[in-house]
């Protein structure tokens, strides 16, 4: 079989592996803990399933404009003057299936073959897979200081000739991490000063602990005309616990929005009809689906903190916001892989190896499910992993021994 050659490298997902594992252990009826999903359990907001069924039942589910229809732009108009306090027009948005297809979209429409795109390490997963597929060069840049949040030296350092594109995440998936406000002041003001796209991708933006607000890009921007090269991603996904509506966008300047409209109708013909008019609903009707999935968060992710902190030789960075945080394992074995093996053979855990996000050493352990699944799970990794915990643990009928630490 020949393929291509970008095609061939497109790496195999290490998560995938285990996942598919965890799905046949599961299947069997074996007591598995996910502590690694990637989405919110709370049902989609009423309004949104709804509006949904409504127009399922009116049996017209057509083709929409390829950027979106009339009634989501106007949503996310609303929404960006909500939350980033900017005005935008209808040819500043574009909607697609789900935040990961906007972005793909946005790099189609930026980058040739040896562009180079800088972001953060800890990083999300896909970034550098994306960046590969249309020939161009990851440049992920790990902070000096050891810590999940990079400074604006960080980024300087990694800026060469052919850097088109900066990525920054916050708050960040896989750590959790929340950039300061100063960061993100520097460094939408660098890739001003230096011409480069910043593609934010606030996915997570509202879900944000101890009462912390969201933070707006534009709010340090000089460029706000139709030159700008801020492009911001965002989503229903995560905020409204939609991920399988799949509606995401991008807002950014005029010519761009018209140049991604132009591959994405081409690719796609836009995201279904049926799921926009979905994502219409949830951002416009009642917002406390959105504080009430936070709150839950924020008690989960008190728990886990507690749990990994009382596990003698984890090193914890507690995160600021999402659902996820990034543990460093590598006190037990620097094989982020192999450890997540191990924890899925002995201890009947998922969770995510941190060599995805280009940190290896670390696990990322979601907070997402209940509050059951945290304690158990991480009382099931410590006695898979710490010598010193009691080497027996009972899952359900079964009383396991440990016989390899
Ligand atoms: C950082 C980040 N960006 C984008 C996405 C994609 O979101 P969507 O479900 O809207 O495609 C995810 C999903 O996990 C994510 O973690």
């Amino acid at each position: 079989m020949t393929i291509s050659q970008i095609a061939s490298k497109i790496s195999q997902s290490a998560t995938l592996k285990l996942n598919s594992t965890a799905a046949s252990l599961l299947a069997k009826g074996e007591p598995v803990i996910h502590l690694g999903g990637g989405e919110p359990k709370s049902k989609a907001p009423l309004d949104a399933v709804l509006s949904a069924a409504s127009m399922l039942r009116s049996a017209e589910v057509r083709y929409t404009p390829p950027d979106g229809t009339a009634a989501l732009k106007k949503a996310i108009i609303h929404y960006t003057e909500q939350w980033y306090g900017k005005t935008v027009s209808p040819q500043n948005v574009m909607a697609s299936s789900g935040a990961k297809q906007a972005l793909m979209v946005a790099l189609h429409a930026l980058l040739d073959p040896g562009d180079e795109v800088i972001f953060p390490t800890p990083y999300w997963v896909s970034y550098p897979d994306m960046v590969k597929l249309l020939g161009a060069v990851p440049v992920p840049v790990l902070p000096e200081d050891g810590s999940f949040t990079p400074s604006i030296r960080d980024i300087e350092k990694a800026t060469s000739s052919r850097t088109k594109v900066v990525i920054i995440n916050s708050p960040n998936n896989p750590s959790g991490a929340v950039y300061p406000r100063e960061f993100i002041a520097d460094v939408v003001q660098f890739c001003e000063s230096r011409g480069l796209y910043l593609i934010m991708d606030d996915i997570y933006h509202r879900l944000l602990f101890k009462g912390a607000n969201p933070i707006s890009c534009y709010d340090f921007a000089k460029d706000h005309g139709d030159s700008s090269k801020l492009i911001v991603i965002n989503g229903v996904s995560k905020q409204y616990a939609m991920t399988g509506f799949r509606i995401g966008w991008a807002v950014a300047n005029k010519g761009l929005i018209q140049v991604m409209t132009n591959i994405q109708g081409h690719e796609t013909s836009g995201p279904s009809a049926l799921l926009q008019h979905a994502a219409v609903a949830a951002i416009m009707g009642p917002q406390s689906c959105v504080d009430s999935l936070r709150t839950t968060l924020e008690n989960n992710r008190n728990v886990m903190i507690q749990q990994l902190k009382s596990f003698a030789g984890v090193r914890l960075i507690e995160p600021g916001g999402t659902f996820y945080c990034f543990p460093d394992f590598s006190a037990f074995n620097k094989d982020s892989v192999k450890l997540a093996e191990l924890l899925l053979e002995k201890a009947q855990v998922v969770s995510v190896p941190g060599k995805e996000f280009g940190l290896d050493g670390h696990l990322r352990l979601s907070y997402c499910g209940t509050i059951t699944d945290i304690k158990k799970g991480i009382e099931r990794i410590k006695w898979a992993l710490d010598k010193d915990s009691p080497s027996e643990l009972q899952i359900g009928e079964r009383k396991l021994v440990r016989d390899w630490a």
